[in-house]
């Protein structure tokens, strides 16, 4: 779909719609084949569900949004609703829960996917409600199982054992010979959507936001130059930490990444169950957003705020229009963005020519998720839809908003305008950032007299 404002022809979306719940759940058998049966139900750390947990709570999701709400059928099974609750049972606790056992969640999901899709096929996208309009409810459903199936990743990420997985590398780095940052104008853009038939609440509605000119990475920073920090004893200087970061880091004896480990004079990581030497070119990985506040003042820059991370991604000074994706508005190719799990890694810091930004900046979308200085709060006009626990109940200083996507996350689950958050100590996830700072004087003066 090259239409960026939702007036795709519904028979279109419907085929869209298919072709994402096939793709997730394509996916979401991957990673829940690739083990033993035992694995799925063993919790790998307590941050994490087991396997089977996020399984069946994907089926339960779909069995209540498609065959419920929009099929208004009767639940096939509503005893189980609670279990499957993110909000009854925090993370640590579910292993603990009379889960459906794997074959049971298996046979579940199987079901649930079979009516739903007959759901679909009887559905009209044109003249419902806002729940079935351009089958909005199909792709969030299609999202919900993508954004379990980058959770599940993580999961397969914390695991010991032997390597389950296995992917392709990304194209080895292009020679980028570009500026290490670009300057990015001031003035007005347009944030968030107003028009992207299946953006979820947090990115609604479109509205004027007015930054002040910045400088911005062209590319993520990458774990050589993190590796610069460390070494300087970074770790080691409360000066660079927030507070609370210091804290954070003093207490639990952080001195590196998350998988990362000191041999001698060199780093390793380990990777999907593979110990391997740190790449130096590839965007860093696994880092809290303390780490990233940290290396930034470090480096005497700073994270971008959300709306500079944004305007530097879909602004484009030609039209002064906000594009659907940094390279334009069609949907993310294989040469546009490393995302959907194609690459078991985020590809070398320059990479993605044909993804880049009018302004030249690479690698905004797919890679790693980037931490952005700022709390995940709503856009002014928000309204919650279609339920308050997708967002809403975490708006607030709680939580820092990523942008941008990695490689572990689905096209379908990931859009210029897409927000994700966690707390600031994360670094489970697949999180890195690029940092940025204010223009100088004599930055505009030169670009006035040009
Ligand atoms: C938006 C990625 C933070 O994984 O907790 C999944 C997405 N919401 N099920 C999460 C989500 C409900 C959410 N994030
Ligand atoms: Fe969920």
């Amino acid at each position: 779909m090259t239409v960026p404002d939702g007036t795709a022809d519904p028979e279109a979306l419907r085929e869209r719609a298919l072709d994402a719940l096939l793709a997730a759940r394509a996916r979401t058998a991957l990673l829940t084949s690739c083990v033993e049966d035992p694995e799925l139900t063993a919790q790998h750390s307590p941050l994490m569900s087991p396997l089977v947990w996020d399984l069946a709570h994907i089926g339960n999701q779909e069995d209540q949004w498609l065959l419920r709400t929009v099929g208004g059928q009767e639940a096939i099974r509503p005893e189980i609703d609670g279990l499957y609750d993110a909000f009854e049972h925090p993370r640590a606790e579910r292993p603990a829960l009379p889960l459906l056992p794997p074959a049971e969640a298996r046979r579940y999901v199987h079901e649930v996917r079979g009516r739903a899709l007959d759901v679909l096929e009887g559905t009209a996208f044109r003249g419902g409600d806002r729940l079935t309009e351009a089958g909005f409810a199909f792709g969030m459903i299609a999202q919900h199982e993508q954004q379990h199936d980058e959770t599940m990743l993580i999961t397969h990420q914390l695991r010991t054992g032997a390597p389950a997985l296995t992917a392709e590398d990304p194209p080895p780095a292009p020679n980028f010979t570009g500026p290490s940052e670009v300057l990015v104008p001031g003035g007005p853009f347009t944030m968030g959507t107003s028009t992207e038939p299946w953006a979820l609440d947090n990115e609604r509605p479109a509205h004027r936001r007015t930054v002040a000119p910045f400088h911005i990475d062209t590319a993520p920073v990458t774990n050589g130059a993190y590796q610069g920090f460390v070494e300087d004893g970074g770790y080691d200087d409360a000066r660079w930490w927030a507070p609370e970061g210091w804290a954070h880091v003093r207490a639990h004896g952080i001195v590196a990444p998350l998988f990362w480990r000191r041999e001698g004079r060199r780093w390793l990581r380990r990777r999907f169950g593979v110990v391997e030497a740190v790449p130096p070119d590839e965007p860093v990985l696994h880092v809290s957003w303390y780490e990233a506040d940290a290396y930034a003042r470090w480096a005497g820059r700073r994270l971008p705020t959300e709306a500079e991370w944004e305007k530097a991604a879909r602004h484009d000074p030609a039209t002064g229009r906000s594009r659907r994706y940094p390279w334009g508005d069609t949907d993310p190719g294989p040469a546009h963005a490393n995302l959907g799990q194609r690459h078991l890694r985020p590809a070398p810091a320059g990479s993605y020519p044909a993804g880049e930004s009018p302004l030249g900046v690479r690698q905004l979308m797919g890679d790693v998720w980037e931490w952005t200085a700022s709390d995940l709060e709503p856009y002014p006009g928000f309204t919650a839809f279609p339920y308050r626990e997708y967002s809403e109940v975490f708006f607030g200083p709680e939580y820092k908003v990523l942008r941008g996507g990695s490689f572990a996350v689905d096209p379908v689950a990931c859009r210029g305008t897409f927000r994700n958050w966690d707390y600031p100590v994360r670094r489970q996830i697949f999180s890195g950032f690029r940092t940025a700072r204010d223009a100088s004087p004599e930055a505009l003066a030169a670009r006035e007299a040009v």
